[in-house]
């Protein structure tokens, strides 16, 4: 919606130039208040919260959510879009200890331009975005309905699909997709303390450009863990 704002003001501004020579101002895009950002930057802010980096490195990755993972705000400016691309495309840190969460591999799950309009984002400061916030949990409704909303919140949909459908492609691991969290295959082989074990010490297939799943324990609270698994297991 905004990008759309920005590009229809950007190509609106650039008939002026040719047709006004005296108007000099582009015409105001109508949501003023986020008008002031890049639209990378502000795509960029969307992507952070829909990969579920900002449920790793804290909101704005002001950090604080666990020892194990750092702030970004600093080292974010430091280092080199180059490196930032490296640490995102093929992840950080000892994906072999699964008591700990490592920087996932996204290589294959975001696309090239996301991993640009993130390191717009990371580099500009992190800056707040209006509407840029995680999808909110929907309280007294039940572990399953909060599971649903957490299974975005987490980004498990950028990977497993929408429902837990699969398909998602990851080809050079032994089944070329990430795995489905539905049908009969994954219910007989997964009861829901093992879909709870799983999410909490996540699966390390190989490295990048290898797709693991995330180690996500210390990260997700146990309450938020189990609403997971009533989720997951009404999907059919
Ligand atoms: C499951 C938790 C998790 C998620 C999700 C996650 N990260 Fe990380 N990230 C980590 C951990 C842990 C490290 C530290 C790795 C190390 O140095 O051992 C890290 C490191 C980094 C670093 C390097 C920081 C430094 O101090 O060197 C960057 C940059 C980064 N992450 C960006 C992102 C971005 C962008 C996303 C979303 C696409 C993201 N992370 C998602 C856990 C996560
Ligand atoms: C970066 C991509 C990614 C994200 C994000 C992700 N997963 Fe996974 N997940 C995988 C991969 C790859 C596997 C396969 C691991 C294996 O086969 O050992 C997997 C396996 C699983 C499994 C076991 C299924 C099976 O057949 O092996 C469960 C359960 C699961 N994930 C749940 C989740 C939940 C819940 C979330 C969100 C909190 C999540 N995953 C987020 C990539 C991801």
């Amino acid at each position: 919606m905004l990008a759309v704002g920005l590009m229809i003001a950007a190509g609106f501004g650039g008939w002026a130039v040719g047709h006004a020579t005296r108007e000099t101002t582009a015409p105001t895009p109508s949501s003023s208040s986020s008008a002031t950002f890049d639209p990378h930057v502000a795509s960029g802010a969307h992507i952070f919260v829909q990969f579920a980096c900002s449920q790793c490195h804290g909101e704005q990755g002001r950090g604080g959510v666990s020892p194990d993972v750092p702030a970004l705000t600093t080292i974010a400016k430091e280092l080199k879009p180059a490196k930032l691309r490296s640490i995102i495309d093929h992840g950080l840190g000892a994906s072999k200890d699964p008591t700990k969460p490592y920087m996932p591999v996204w290589g294959e799950v975001i696309s090239a331009q996301q991993v640009s309009d993130l390191i717009a984002y990371l580099r500009a400061g992190l800056p707040a975005v209006p509407t840029a916030d995680p999808v909110p949990i929907p309280q007294g409704q039940g572990a399953a309905v909060a599971g649903a909303a957490l299974y975005v919140r987490f980004g498990c949909i950028n990977c497993h699909g929408p429902n837990g459908l699969g398909g998602v492609p990851n080809p050079q691991s032994p089944d070329k997709t990430i795995p489905p969290l539905s049908g009969a295959g994954f219910r007989t082989e997964f009861n829901t303390k093992q879909v709870i074990d799983f999410i909490r010490s996540g699966s390390v297939l190989g490295r990048a450009p290898i797709v693991s799943m995330p180690h996500w324990g210390g990260i997700i609270p146990d309450t938020q863990l189990v609403e997971l698994a009533a989720y997951i297991k009404t999907l059919k």
